[in-house]
C-alpha cells in the first residue's frame, strides 16, 4: 500500500483524514509542529488504531516545522530507509485564522507560502510528485454568486486568503514549468464543522475563535460568551448569513477520493481545483435551530452589526468533485451538530484537559 505524508496531521482536518486513510490501509507519516494541535490527538489515533489490530505499523509521527528543510529531508530519508517511500503528500499544515492574519501578515506568509515552497523542493528532491493541497472557499470573489463553481473569479481581501492564492498560483506554475510528473489537486474547503462520532477527535479550540460553530458551543458552556449573530438584514430568506457547512468526516473522505484519483495511471500531469462542500446553504438561524433541536439544548443569542468582510450567501457547486473524484458528502447538518457538540462536551478545552 502507498505511503502518504500528512503535514499538519494532528490538526482538525488532518486527524480526521488520517483516521479514514488508516482504515483504508494506507501507511501514514504524520508531521506537525503542534503549534495549533496536541500530541494527545496523535496518541489517541495510535491507540484507536491499535485496537483494530490492522496493520499495526502503519503510522509514524514527527514533530517539526515545514519550513525546516533538513527536518523534511530527514522525514523523506527515514521513510526510504524503512522501505516505505513517500508517494503522496496531503498538505494541511498552515495557519488558518483570517483575523490573526491581519495582525501577523509576515508570519502567515512565511508558514503558508514559504513553508509550502520548502515542502515542494524536498518532494522534488525525492521524486514525489503527487500533492493534495488544502485551499479555501475564501478565494472566491465577493461579487460571484453561489453556487460557486471552480472557475468563478477569485479575489481575496485578507492576508490569509492571499497566502492560499499565492500557493495555488505557485503550484499551477509547477505544472507548466517543472517536472512533467507533477499531479496536484487543490481542494477548496467550504465550512468544515462536526467531529468524529467517537467523541475522541475534533477541533482543538484556541482562544481567539471567530467561526460560528465553536462559538455556538462556547456560548452554551460559558455564560460570559453570548452568541452574536452578525446581521439580520442580509438578503437571505431569514436575514442571516448562509454558508455551506460540511461534516469534517465527509471532508476527510474527500481526500481519500482525491488520493485514489491521483493513483489512476491514466491521469497525466495536472493542476486541478476542486470544491469540497455540500452544495447546500444553511443560515445562521437554521443552524442554531437544528443544533437546539438535535442536542435538546437552548442557545441564547442576540443580533449584532454585520461583520466586516462577510457576505450574504456562500455555497459550493460540487459537481466537479462528484464527476472527477466520485465523491459526495453523506452526513446531514443534524449529524454535524450532534457530533460537534459531543466532541465539545467531552473535550471543552480541546485535547489538553
Ligand atoms: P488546524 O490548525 O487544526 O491544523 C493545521 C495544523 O498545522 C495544526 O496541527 C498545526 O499545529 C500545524 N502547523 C501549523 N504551522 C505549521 C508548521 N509551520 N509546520 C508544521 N505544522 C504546522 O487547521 P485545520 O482546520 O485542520 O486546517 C487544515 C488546513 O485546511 C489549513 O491549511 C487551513 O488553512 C485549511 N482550511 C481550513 C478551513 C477550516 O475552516 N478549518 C477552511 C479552509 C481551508
Ligand atoms: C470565515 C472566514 C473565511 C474562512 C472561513 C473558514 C471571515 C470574514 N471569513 O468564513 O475567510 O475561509 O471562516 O475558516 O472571517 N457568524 C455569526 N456570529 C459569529 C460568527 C459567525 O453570526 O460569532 C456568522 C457569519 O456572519 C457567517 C456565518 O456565521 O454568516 C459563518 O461564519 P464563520 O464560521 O466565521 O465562517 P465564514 O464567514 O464562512
Amino acid at each position: 500500500m502507498d505511503t502518504i505524508l500528512i503535514t499538519g496531521g494532528a490538526g482538525f482536518i488532518g486527524i480526521h483524514t488520517s483516521l479514514v486513510l488508516l482504515n483504508k490501509g494506507y501507511k501514514l507519516v504524520i508531521i506537525d509542529s503542534l503549534i495549533n494541535s496536541s500530541y494527545i490527538a496523535i496518541n489517541r489515533i495510535k491507540s484507536t488504531y491499535k485496537k483494530t489490530n490492522k496493520y499495526p505499523n502503519n503510522i509514524s509521527f514527527y514533530k517539526g516545522d515545514i519550513r525546516d528543510i533538513s527536518f523534511l529531508r530527514k522525514v523523506f530519508k527515514d521513510s526510504i530507509k524503512l522501505g516505505s517511500e513517500i508517494n503522496y503528500v496531503i498538505h494541511f499544515a498552515g495557519l488558518k485564522s483570517v483575523s490573526d492574519s491581519f495582525l501577523e501578515e509576515d508570519k502567515y506568509w512565511d508558514v503558508n507560502v514559504n513553508g509550502t515552497k520548502t515542502l515542494i523542493k524536498v518532494m522534488e528532491e525525492n521524486n514525489c510528485f503527487n500533492l493534495i493541497f488544502s485551499s479555501s472557499a475564501t478565494l472566491y470573489s465577493e461579487y460571484e454568486t453561489s453556487p460557486l463553481r471552480e472557475n468563478a473569479k477569485v479575489n481575496v481581501n485578507n492576508p490569509y486568503g492571499k497566502t492560499k492564492l499565492e500557493v495555488e498560483k505557485f503550484l499551477e506554475n509547477k505544472i507548466k514549468s517543472s517536472h512533467p510528473n507533477w499531479k496536484i489537486i487543490s481542494l477548496r474547503y467550504f465550512n468544515p464543522i462536526g467531529a468524529h462520532s467517537s467523541g475522541l477527535f475534533g477541533e482543538n479550540p484556541n482562544n481567539k475563535i471567530n467561526n460560528l460553530f465553536p462559538l455556538i458551543c462556547r456560548s452554551i458552556t460559558n455564560a460570559n460568551e453570548e452568541l452574536l449573530i452578525f446581521g439580520n438584514d442580509w438578503p437571505t430568506h431569514d436575514g442571516t448569513g448562509v454558508r455551506d457547512y460540511i461534516h469534517v468526516m465527509d471532508l476527510a473522505e474527500g481526500h481519500v477520493s482525491a488520493v485514489e484519483f491521483l493513483n489512476k495511471k491514466i491521469i497525466k500531469s495536472s493542476f486541478l481545483v476542486i470544491n469540497l462542500g455540500t452544495g447546500k446553504g444553511t443560515s445562521v438561524l437554521e443552524l442554531i435551530n437544528i443544533f437546539q433541536k438535535v442536542n435538546k439544548i437552548n442557545i441564547n443569542y442576540k443580533f449584532a452589526e454585520r461583520r466586516k468582510g462577510d457576505k450574504a450567501i456562500i455555497f459550493a457547486d460540487i459537481r466537479k468533485a462528484l464527476e472527477l473524484l466520485n465523491w459526495q458528502p453523506k452526513r446531514s447538518i443534524e449529524e454535524m451538530c450532534h457530533d460537534g457538540w459531543e466532541w465539545f462536551l467531552n473535550n471543552p478545552f480541546g485535547y489538553e484537559k
